[in-house]
């Protein structure tokens, strides 16, 4: 799978692949642009809310490929269905072209996380599937439960996915205090199985987390929270600014300044610029 290669490498050669969250094509623009001047592969993640919010997965599909042809991206974009709940979803999302999917099982039992993985990667030999083993939390070190290194080992021996995303003290959402990250988990995990690993709730770690991170097999990283703040810190700034503007063009335009910082600066954490 060639898509799947671009994350090979990234494991392989010390660097990770941005996955930038994102929910419509303003700001698919502004991250495709970036990445393109920066030639850094990206992942652009798209939730079932967001899906949802834009009309489809179809639609989704749609607004990327425009915009790659449109801005005549050359870099390779892997469009993935973040945090799935259902095997149906991953199923439209995968209809709908896209290249990768994380099903999100991590609340039920081991057991049932690997029939639906491994369902999942038999039935869709051309796409990349993500897992969750143990519960990355969210907000502020809340509902943590760090993977178990022998469930980690399990499911990857018999579902044989291509990412695992393992908990390691990483939380969605905003930080409470120091984030306390396991790092002997990771290196027992690369001592165990040889797998590119997933960073999920990468906003508001520090460049030293994000880089030990890499070293320790990590290959994808997942922003949302950062480029939503730049987002709505960019909106309130404009409004402000220009109480009397009502055009969305003008005020919505305003945001690409802020996201398209976001992208580069962790583009240079991540290593992934010059990669494409
Ligand atoms: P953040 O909330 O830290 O940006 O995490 C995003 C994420 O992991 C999406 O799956």
């Amino acid at each position: 799978m060639k898509k799947y290669e671009e994350i090979i490498k990234a494991y392989k050669n010390g660097y990770a692949i941005p996955q930038f969250n994102t929910i419509d094509a303003e700001y698919t623009r502004y991250i495709l642009e970036e990445c393109e001047k920066e030639k850094s592969p990206v992942i652009l993640g798209v939730s079932e809310k967001v899906a949802n919010h834009l009309g489809g997965f179809k639609v989704a599909r749609n607004i990327v490929d425009t915009l790659i042809e449109e801005l005549n991206i050359t870099i390779p974009v892997i469009l993935h269905l973040d945090h799935a709940k259902s095997k149906e979803s991953c199923e439209k999302a995968i209809k709908a072209g896209f290249d990768s999917v994380m099903i999100d099982y991590s609340a039920y039992p081991l057991e049932e996380n690997i029939k639906i993985t491994k369902s999942l990667v038999l039935e869709n030999p051309n796409t990349i599937i993500e897992c969750e083993v143990g519960t990355i939390g969210k907000n502020g070190n809340e509902g943590i439960v760090y993977s178990d290194i022998k469930d980690i080992e399990r499911i990857k021996r018999e579902t044989n996915a291509h990412l695992i995303a393992p908990s390691f003290g990483t939380v969605h959402g905003v930080y409470k205090g120091e984030p306390k990250l396991n790092f002997e988990l990771l290196d027992e995990i690369k001592n165990k199985i040889d797998t590119p690993l997933v960073m999920h709730g990468g906003s508001g770690l520090s460049d030293e987390n994000f880089k030990k991170s890499i070293a320790k097999g990590v290959a994808k990283i997942n922003i949302n929270t950062e480029l939503k703040q730049a987002w709505t810190k960019s909106i309130r700034k404009f409004l402000n600014d220009n109480p009397n503007e009502t055009d969305p063009v003008f005020i919505i335009k305003s945001t690409g300044v802020e996201i398209k910082k976001v992208v580069s600066n962790l583009i240079h954490v991540f290593g992934s610029n010059n990669k494409a």
